[in-house]
């Protein structure tokens, strides 16, 4: 704002320098020529020269006259949306002082080189012009320019700023959005600009010069720098922009920036806006802010800042009575709000979100009566909210609460002073009673009352915000009976959230436009509506409900879909079969139905497809061959079907992405395919309880995955789908989970590519056990059972560092127990019954704890816990507790690198980096808090996609359990 206002007073006041408002009577006849070969050049679509006709050039439509010498002296075509090629006739206007060829079209041509010539030039503004190419240093010859604007064509590059050492006279640079990485000396260049007043360098690829290395600035005339989203700069904050005593504006936003704000920054005493937000500055927020009495906005968003809120505040109190944007959301900041933010009574905007802010939330905050924009979520506070808080908030516009411990209680007759477009409440105790006050906020357009005990039916006129509402959260809460028939009325309404209740009869008719529709975890019966939506549906989650009936085949016509989610319903049929490759579908979940004939072959068309979940239906016949071009999947769960035939060798050739591959209850049959050794991601591995005969493959050994130490094993792939929600926080629609046994329990795992197993059990297996299997240090689970495997238990075993669970038995192994089995030390499970194993059973260690259990049926084996002595006698060993019998998920989690015990888990990997501000809902993960208004649809998605589904690695270093049921908090 203040930028543009200043490029106006500028503008201005050159204007006025230039312009005598009388004008003179003719032209100069070499000056109209020019003019004319200009308009010969040009393409005028909009016939904006029309007016250039007649003698006097004077008088045509952009062009002014000095008064006293006759000569042309500005040419002010911005926005004339012209078209096509500078005539270099144009240089002949050699007593030019103004030139404006600001937002036309000039199709990616060079700056022209005679710009250079126009010595007289005080003001050029070529902004947004579509030039490209190098700025021509030409443009140094213009000593007596005092304005000069090139921003806005991404094409147009700099490499040296020689020439604007030279342009001495300059006071404002505007070169946002040029390509500048190579321009090493921009700021040695600008420093030899003593005049200067404003310099906008805004995302213009600066590089990472170092910044400090600087001896003193002359450019102390500053009043406007800005460098936001250059984001190489990789620098602490440059201590010579602490000598720029004239900044009143000052954005260093998205830089990279890291260090502490010095105490310094108090000397910028002149300040009115200052912008850090998004670096990696640390420390706190330095108490010499107390001296910046002129602020009005202050951003320091996303970064690490860290100290008490309430003692900064304090100190800024004197001085802050003009504040309006206070902006510290996504930061390590503690304290609470008492005693000072009432008395910032300026304030419009006010986000604190995210941050580790504690205590009651004062009532006087209803006193801050400008407050339109109010974000306190993903804190710590406690206590209630009532009416008071809003007394005189008659401008609020946006109020976020949600994620804190915050009782919601308002009158139920308060008609309140506002009318918000935006209110978040999710995770706060809202209910029983659906908030009435709501009704009178007719302008609304997103509402998240998620998770806030809210109980009963949904009140009708929630359905009448048919012009403003897009957005409705209302999961997790116990809203019962049906919807009504039809919400076709809210045209408006892209997301509709409401998982997670107890909602009744059949699916609504929905508006065209829905994007996201989470019915899921309801009780939902009847039929899937022939059309649901528009062509615009992406996310359409409506599993564990009792929908029935066949799934219409319209479903494969909706190219926009990027996540089906039916599983665990009474869908039956066959599935469809019409998908196509104009698809961008990344998963399809339709498992525990009762669908039954063959899985369809056009899937094999779903180019995108990542994860694709049939299990628990009566599919039957073979794998249809078209699926190995679904060379992204990552997990293929046909599990507990009727599937047979041989299990294919094109697995290991075109499905070389997959983590998981889960093919067990099945009739498959046959020998396991070598060629699977080349699925280099593979970390889950169920081939159970097929009719599987031949050896135990030795190629198990290959899957490089499960060997510790790989970088797969550290960060596997994932990919959640996010949206936006309320106040810029996003909340996952979706994550990839899949159930599966370990030691005997049925685990839920999201994100579930952490369970590392192979199960091979019941089977018709023969051979040894391959000690290639040695190699697979990483693996958590290996389960062999039921099988006709031969030969003794390689002692190679002993090498899988992270075994928890060992299952051999029901098979012919002979032979002793292998000794270094003992090693094992993460062993809980061991199950080696029904064998011909004979001996004496290893002691001590691990071995403590495993009972007779273990053993049964090998009438061999002797000694402890067996009451069998061995003979001769063994010595007996003393029973040491060496290690305690850990329960399944504190192991679990502690090969995640955590500790945490619950009986049901859900294994989350959170991206830490950033900032951390989106619902933790069942598996919700987290994502950087963007403040785009990007609606539904994420870059994100976009983003994976274009990187081959991986995530950025830097961002997965933290790993969290949640109990199922519970209500999980971030850590
Ligand atoms: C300051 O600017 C003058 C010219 O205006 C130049 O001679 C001098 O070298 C500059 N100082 C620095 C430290 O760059
Ligand atoms: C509130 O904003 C108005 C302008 O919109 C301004 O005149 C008034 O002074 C502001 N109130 C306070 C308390 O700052
Ligand atoms: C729903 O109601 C049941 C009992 O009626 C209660 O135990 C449960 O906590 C409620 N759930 C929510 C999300 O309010």
């Amino acid at each position: 704002m203040g930028i543009i206002v200043k490029k106006v007073l500028i503008a201005l006041a050159l204007w006025c320098l230039v312009i005598n408002t009388r004008e003179i009577a003719a032209c100069f006849v070499t000056e109209r020529d020019a003019l004319v070969a200009l308009n010969a050049s040009i393409n005028d679509p909009d016939g904006r020269l029309s007016s250039w006709r007649g003698d006097n050039c004077c008088n045509w439509s952009g062009v002014r006259c000095s008064k006293k010498t006759g000569h042309v002296i500005q040419l002010d075509l911005g926005e004339y949306t012209l078209q096509g090629e500078i005539n270099p006739s144009l240089a002949g206007l050699t007593n030019l002082v103004y030139l404006n060829l600001s937002q036309n079209d000039f199709g990616g041509v060079s700056i022209p080189e005679f710009i250079g010539s126009f010595k007289m030039l005080r003001y050029l503004d070529l902004s947004g012009a579509h030039f490209a190419g190098p700025v021509p240093p030409q443009l140094g010859n213009l000593s007596r320019l005092q304005y000069l604007d090139l921003s806005g064509s991404q094409m147009v590059t700099v490499d040296n700023f020689h020439w604007v050492s030279k342009l001495t006279s300059l006071r404002y640079l505007d070169l946002s959005w040029l390509y500048l990485a190579a321009s090493l000396d921009w700021l040695q260049a600008v420093n030899m600009l003593p005049l200067l007043q404003v310099l906008l360098l805004n995302d213009a690829s600066l590089p990472a010069t170092n910044l400090n290395c600087f001896p003193q600035v002359n450019f102390t005339t500053l009043k406007i720098l800005d460098l936001k989203s250059n984001t190489n700069l990789n620098s602490s904050l440059p201590s010579w922009i602490w000598n720029l005593s004239s900044l009143s504006e000052l954005d260093l936003s998205s830089c990279g920036l890291s260090g502490e704000i010095p105490n310094e920054l108090g000397k910028l005493t002149s300040l009115k806006s200052l912008a850090l937000a998004d670096n990696k500055l640390k420390g706190g927020i330095p108490r010499s802010v107390s001296r910046l009495c002129k602020l009005v906005n202050l951003h320091l968003s996303r970064n690490i800042l860290s100290g008490d809120i309430t003692k900064t505040a304090k100190s800024l109190l004197p001085c802050m009575k003009g504040l309006q944007i206070l902006d510290l959301a996504d930061n390590k900041l503690k304290g609470n709000l008492s005693g000072w933010l009432e008395q910032i009574v300026s304030l419009r905007v006010l986000d604190l979100s995210t941050n580790s802010l504690s205590g009651a939330v004062p009532a006087s905050i209803g006193n801050i009566s400008n407050l339109t924009y109010l974000d306190i979520s993903f804190n710590s506070f406690k206590g209630t909210i009532s009416e008071l808080h809003f007394l005189n908030l008659s401008r609020l516009d946006t109020l976020v609460l949600s994620s804190n411990s915050l009782k919601i209680m308002m009158n139920h007759r308060w008609v309140p002073p506002f009318q918000l477009r935006e209110v978040g409440m999710h995770s706060c105790l809202v209910g029983p009673q659906f908030p009435t006050w709501l009704q009178s906020q007719t302008r609304i357009e997103r509402i998240d009352v998620g998770s806030t005990g809210i109980s009963g039916m949904l009140p009708d006129w929630i359905w009448n915000f048919s012009s403003s509402l897009t957005s409705l959260n209302v999961s997790r809460n116990n809203i019962t009976r049906k919807l009504p028939a039809s919400l076709e009325q809210l045209k408006m309404l892209t997301t509709l959230s409401m998982r997670y209740n107890q909602l009744e009869g059949s699916i609504p008719d929905l508006p065209t436009g829905i994007q996201l529709l989470d019915l899921s975890h309801n009780y939902l019966s009847g039929s899937l509506p022939q059309k649901v939506g528009g062509r615009e549906l992406y996310y359409l989650l409506l599993s564990h409900n009792f929908l029935s009936g066949v799934i219409p085949k319209n479903l494969c016509k909706m190219v926009s879909m990027e996540v089906i989610d039916l599983s665990n319903n009474n869908l039956s049929g066959e599935l469809p079969n019409c998908w196509n490759k104009n698809s961008h579908l990344y998963t399809i979940d339709f498992s525990s139905n009762n669908f039954w004939g063959e899985i369809p072959s056009t899937i094999g068309s779903l180019s995108s497809l990542v994860t694709l979940h049939l299990s628990k239906n009566n599919l039957s016949g073979t794998l249809p061959t078209s699926l190995q071009s679904c060379n992204r999947l990552m997990l293929l769960d046909l599990g507990e079907n009727n599937l047979c035939g041989n299990i294919p060798k094109w697995i290991g050739d075109g499905l070389q992405a997959l983590v998981v591959l889960s093919l067990g209850s099945n009739q498959f049959s046959g020998e396991i395919p070598e060629e699977l050794s080349q699925l280099h991601a593979l970390q889950f591995l169920d081939f159970g309880n097929n009719k599987l005969s031949g050896p135990v493959t030795h190629f198990l050994g290959n899957l490089t995955a499960l060997h510790l130490g790989r970088p797969e094993w550290d960060a596997p792939p994932f990919i959640e789908f996010m949206v936006y929600g309320v106040g810029g926080a996003y909340f996952s629609v979706y994550t990839n989970t899949l159930e599966a046994t370990y030691r005997g329990r049925m685990l839920i795992f999201g994100k579930c590519y952490f369970l590392r197993s192979i199960d091979l059990s019941t089977n018709q297996l023969t051979g040894d056990i391959p000690s290639e299997i040695g190699s697979l240090s990483a693996l958590a689970s290996l389960n062999l059972s039921r099988n006709y495997i031969e030969g003794n238990i390689p002692e190679e075993l002993g090498r899988i560092t992270e075994l928890g669970s060992l299952d051999l038995s029901w098979n012919n192994l002979s032979g002793s127990i292998p000794q270094g089995l003992k090693l094992l030390g993460m062993l809980s499970v061991l199950n080696l019954s029904y064998n011909d194993l004979s001996g004496k059973i290893p002691s001590g260690f691990q071995f403590q704890t495993f009972d007779e259990l273990s053993y049964l049926g090998n009438v061999n084996l002797c000694g402890a816990p067996l009451s069998r002595i061995c003979l001769p006698n063994g010595s007996k060993h003393r029973h040491r507790k060496l290690h305690q019998r850990f329960d399944m998920v504190t192991y679990l989690c502690m090969l995640l690198g955590f500790a945490s015990g619950f009986s049901i888990v859900l294994v989350i990997l959170i991206s830490s980096a950033a900032a951390r501000k989106a619902y933790f809902e069942f598996t919700d993960n987290i994502l950087n808090k963007l403040h785009t208004e990007a609606d539904l649809k994420l870059h994100f998605n976009r983003a994976l996609a274009g990187r081959n589904l991986s995530m950025p690695t830097e961002s997965q270093n933290s790993l969290t359990c949640y109990h199922f049921e519970g209500p999980p908090s971030p850590s």
